[in-house]
């Protein structure tokens, strides 16, 4: 079975499931480097990474990204979202900003491939790659990401 029909079947039964949730849901779909390889994009301009969408229902929006070493996202939120993040290879830092000065980071933690992270609605906050090599990871979004807003809320 292809990744978004496994992710389809772990995330099929829940409706408005908790960060903890989500996590659970990615675990048992199995999700490895080696799947999500056929997906993965090193660039998508005007990212100055790759991001690709995998999966899009009313529900869910699993995106994979791929950040080269010492590259940050832009500081963005995820709106009404909650998001699971699953690192696949490589390091990402999670800069967490203030809500009222974005520019300032309250907290950040590293995690590493294997690791799992979770952004809670509302939050702002922006990835690092402090290397070395690329960094990997699986974004699974509950609900989906607003169409019109991907460029302030990716990845
Ligand atoms: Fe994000």
């Amino acid at each position: 079975m292809c990744l978004p029909d496994r992710l389809l079947k772990a995330l099929q039964s829940l409706r408005q499931p908790s960060s903890e949730e989500l996590e659970r849901a990615v675990r048992n779909a199995g999700v490895t480097l080696q799947c999500v390889k056929p997906y993965l994009r090193e660039r998508t301009p005007p990212f100055r990474y790759g991001r690709n969408v995998l999966l899009k229902t009313g529900l869910f929006e699993a995106v994979v990204v791929c950040l080269p070493e010492h590259v940050e996202t832009p500081v963005h939120g995820h709106g009404d979202s909650i998001c699971c993040v699953q690192v696949l290879e490589g390091t990402v830092t999670n800069r967490l900003r203030s809500p009222d000065a974005p520019e300032e980071i309250v907290d950040e933690r590293t995690f590493r491939s294997g690791e799992f992270l979770h952004t809670l609605r509302g939050q702002i906050h922006s990835m690092y790659n402090p290397g070395p090599g690329r960094a990997v990871t699986l974004h699974l979004y509950t609900p989906p990401l607003p169409e019109t807003a991907v460029d302030t809320t990716s990845p």
